[in-house]
């Protein structure tokens, strides 16, 4: 390798997962979405790796020495993680020269129903832009391509490089793109949105986003779908930027139940919402309606619940908690919050 402006060294982030707002869910080609998304990167719930890594003179397979989870090693999802990086040396062919030893570790517990997908992917892909950056004695990290490589990763990760709201996927409108995400700003009413993670059921889901998003490849309600997420999208920013709870609350709602409906229509089709989660939604609803707290849920492909509410409200919404986590598994609910994205906790490198 020309000119290279280090041999070796560490380098660490702590990168968030997020919630989405309009949902991707269906894929094509190098994991391009159908319809583009907007999400909110969130606070506490956040992967943490550190990366040692060394540049070797030439090309070759093993990437990763070592990878740990929790200080335990994990071979099945290194396999992954090193699979991952022998896919993507086309767009960053300097990857091909690295010798990992990676350490990974989750603020929020295994199977809670938040995605580790997207912020461990994403925090890898920092890592990595990170030590391109010291390769080549660059200023500032790429973020655009730190997005880009994470995306290749999982398509939600490349959301989780952003803080506060992220755009993702093509639109010529809000002026996104299905190659890597941008950011979004939304109106001060939204400066503080609360998600509590009602945790109906920990168990890990039987069916992968993965395949989920494969089964949209026949369901005959795709492209009904797909132009209903454009719509939202576009919808949805909107309220976001005017700062309109109301059209705000229909579209959340609207999308995690579209996002389960696609699931029941798939085929063949599966369900992951159980009981609890329809009897929160509704508590939910009763609730906002008697108190006309803007208070709404979102679903990922799961059964657990998140309700986003202004923190304004905290106090009352205290009360609507304390009943819905009997619903919860043993009461157990996360908090949540919007959150700034990621941090850069560690770059030692040697020249
Ligand atoms: C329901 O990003 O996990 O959370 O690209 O196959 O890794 P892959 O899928 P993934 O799918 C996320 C699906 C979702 C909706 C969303 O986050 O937009």
């Amino acid at each position: 390798m020309m000119n290279l402006k280090c041999k070796n060294g560490i380098v660490s982030w702590q990168s968030p997962s997020n919630i989405a707002f309009v949902k991707y869910w269906g894929k094509r080609d190098r994991q391009y979405p159908m319809n583009p998304s907007l999400s909110m990167t969130l606070n506490n719930s956040h992967t943490t790796m550190e990366v040692e890594f060394s540049i070797l003179d030439k090309a070759q397979d093993t990437i990763i020495q070592n990878f740990q989870l929790e200080g335990i090693e994990k071979p099945k999802f290194q396999q992954r993680l090193e699979k991952f990086l022998q896919s993507i040396t086309d767009v960053a062919p300097f990857v091909a020269n690295l010798n990992l030893n990676i350490k990974s570790s989750n603020s929020f517990p295994h199977s809670a129903g938040i995605a580790s997908s997207a912020s461990a992917l994403s925090a890898l892909a920092l890592c990595l832009a990170s030590i391109e950056q010291a390769m080549i004695g660059a200023e500032e990290i790429d973020w655009q391509k730190a997005s880009l490589l994470a995306r290749l990763g999982s398509g939600s990760a490349c959301r989780s490089v952003y803080g506060n709201y992220v755009l993702w996927g093509k639109d010529d409108e809000l002026e996104s793109v299905d190659d890597y995400a941008v950011t979004f700003n939304a109106h001060e009413k939204f400066d503080d949105l609360q998600d509590a993670i009602l945790i109906v059921d920990s168990e890990p889901k039987k069916v992968s986003s993965s395949i989920g998003h494969g089964k949209m490849n026949n369901n005959p309600f795709a492209d009904a779908r797909f132009q209903q997420a454009k719509d939202h999208y576009r919808q949805l920013a909107k309220a976001m930027r005017s700062g309109d709870w109301d059209t705000f609350g229909e579209i959340l709602e609207l999308e995690a139940l579209t996002l389960h409906a696609m699931m029941m229509s798939s085929s063949p089709s599966f369900v992951l919402l159980k009981p609890n989660s329809l009897s929160i939604i509704e508590k939910i609803r009763e609730f906002r309606e008697s108190t006309k707290i803007p208070v709404y849920f979102t679903i990922d492909a799961g059964p657990n619940i998140h309700m986003i509410y202004p923190g304004k409200d905290k106090t009352q919404i205290s009360v609507l908690l304390e009943n819905l986590k009997t619903l919860c598994e043993n009461d157990r609910i996360i908090h949540d919050c919007i959150g700034k994205g990621p941090v850069l906790l560690k770059k030692e490198v040697n020249g």
